[in-house]
């Protein structure tokens, strides 16, 4: 496997324009520039490649629903927002090594026709959002952005937007709109933004890992990329694991490895005399893996397939150190206090749950909230605007099924029996877990 977004990590510092082309950066350029776009798309179709922010949706499918005679201006918008519990991939490109970021934007934007990007970087990535600029403006001054590029035809710029913070603006839609200045409400779908985006243009959103991907692809080929991927996966992601194992980080590796070799081999396993409880594959929205489904391959239809989602490839752990009630409230308390409040269900049902779990840590819930919060999330779960709530309930409806002895026990003992040293000595790794670097 080649390594293709981490292959600058090893360096100090990122690399200027000079040294980032010398080691065949904007490269791909001549094998993208003056090609036929739809067979583009088809290639990238072929490859398998699939949308990093989470969803994973096929990236050459999701181009191909751009008319060929779609109204200009026609935008390219990367989702760098990153703000998923688990996730911390993207930054990782951002702070080592932005030109490959500047690349993928724009071959992304020359085959599907962009007349300019905007790069939307979370709030607190201000030190990333500003290495991007220097590189876009290293790009601009060589030629490669701006007007007529290295005498293609094509002209394109970037503008990096950094957010006004929230999770939310990290939905699509949502994203659109705060790019726009107004309030980071998830739109109506349809019209998906690439009928009608950004100020009302035809728009393509994608996460930033996913167009990074485009150059080599297009230099390579489809097959060339499908050979990385392993298991039944295509290409290579940047997987991430933080909590209680000893070499929490992210790690680019086939599409498709296992998720025992990913937390065992690369993450260096559990800390010593920790037991492997049970752990999240994408981030903090996905349903709990446990022991026995370690062999899985990290792939979005091997994971689906066993009732869980791959997400962002942000893998948490729960250790036998932290009460899975307490973990579970932790995430929906996140989720609630980031619902933007148009829907009812997600405003007032995610602190509703939050209250519900209290009751279990407190020792005052009784078998009636048990289903409640059972019934709450069937409720929850199909009833809201966007794509938030369910992805809030879902850990929620796995805890449910996994944990429920310890429901009971909670009910029964009258409050939580895990020791609280432990469980914040465990919290604490996990939090250290979500700020290590790339191994
Ligand atoms: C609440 C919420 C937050 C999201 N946050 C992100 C994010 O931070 N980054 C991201 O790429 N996608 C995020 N997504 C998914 C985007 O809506 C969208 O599917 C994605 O940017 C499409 O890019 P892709 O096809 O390349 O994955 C989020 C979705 C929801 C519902
Ligand atoms: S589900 Fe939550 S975040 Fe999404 S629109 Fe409704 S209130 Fe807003």
């Amino acid at each position: 496997m080649e390594k293709v977004l981490s292959r600058n990590f090893h360096h100090a510092q990122p690399l200027d324009l000079a040294t980032y082309r010398a080691g065949g950066g904007y490269d791909s350029l001549q094998s993208i520039f003056g090609r036929d776009r739809e067979e583009m798309v088809n290639e990238l179709r072929a490859s398998g490649l699939r949308g990093c922010g989470g969803a994973g949706f096929s990236t050459g499918l999701k181009w191909s629903f751009l008319a060929k005679d779609a109204p200009r201006p026609v935008y390219l918008v990367i989702n760098l927002d990153e703000s998923e519990p688990g996730s911390c991939k993207d930054r990782q490109v951002l702070y080592r090594d932005p030109h490959t970021i500047v690349e993928g934007v724009l071959a992304s934007a020359y085959i599907i026709g962009a007349d300019k990007a905007f790069v939307f970087v979370r709030g607190e990535y201000k030190v990333g959002a500003a290495k991007l600029e220097k590189a876009v403006q290293e790009a601009r001054d060589a030629g490669l952005l701006g007007d007529n590029i290295l005498g293609s035809g094509f002209s394109l710029d970037i503008d990096v937007h950094l957010s006004a913070g929230r999770y939310i603006c990290g939905e699509e839609t949502a994203l659109l709109n705060a790019l726009e200045g107004y309030r980071a409400n998830p739109r109506s779908k349809p019209p998906f933004p690439a009928v009608k985006g950004l100020w009302g243009q035809p728009t393509i959103v994608n996460n930033m890992e996913t167009v990074c991907h485009v150059p080599s692809i297009m230099h390579k080929g489809a097959q060339w990329f499908q050979g990385q991927g392993q298991n039944g996966g295509s290409g290579t992601h940047l997987f991430q694991v933080s909590g209680p194992v000893k070499n929490p980080g992210v790690f680019e590796l086939p599409m498709g490895v296992t998720a025992r070799e990913l937390i065992y081999d690369h993450a260096g396993g559990l800390l010593d005399g920790r037991k492997l409880i049970a752990f999240q594959p994408g981030g903090s929205s996905t349903p709990f893996m446990t022991p026995d489904q370690l062999d899985t391959p990290m792939h979005f239809d091997a994971v689906a397939k066993i009732g869980s989602r791959l997400g962002t490839g942000g893998v948490i752990i729960m250790d036998d150190t932290i009460c899975p009630l307490k973990y579970t409230r932790n995430l929906i308390e996140f989720y609630a206090r980031e619902s933007c409040g148009f829907c009812t269900p997600c405003r007032d049902g995610l602190p509703y749950l939050v209250h519900l779990f209290d009751k279990f840590e407190l020792g005052t819930a009784t078998a009636a909230d048990h289903q409640t919060i059972l019934e709450l999330c069937g409720l929850i779960g199909p009833n809201t605007h966007c794509a938030l709530a369910p992805g809030a309930v879902m850990p929620v409806q796995s805890a449910l099924q996994l944990f429920d002895d310890e429901f009971k026990k909670h009910i029964a003992a009258k409050g939580c029996s895990y020791s609280p040293v432990a469980a914040t000595a465990s919290q604490a790794a996990a939090g250290a877990g979500v700020q290590g670097g790339h191994h």
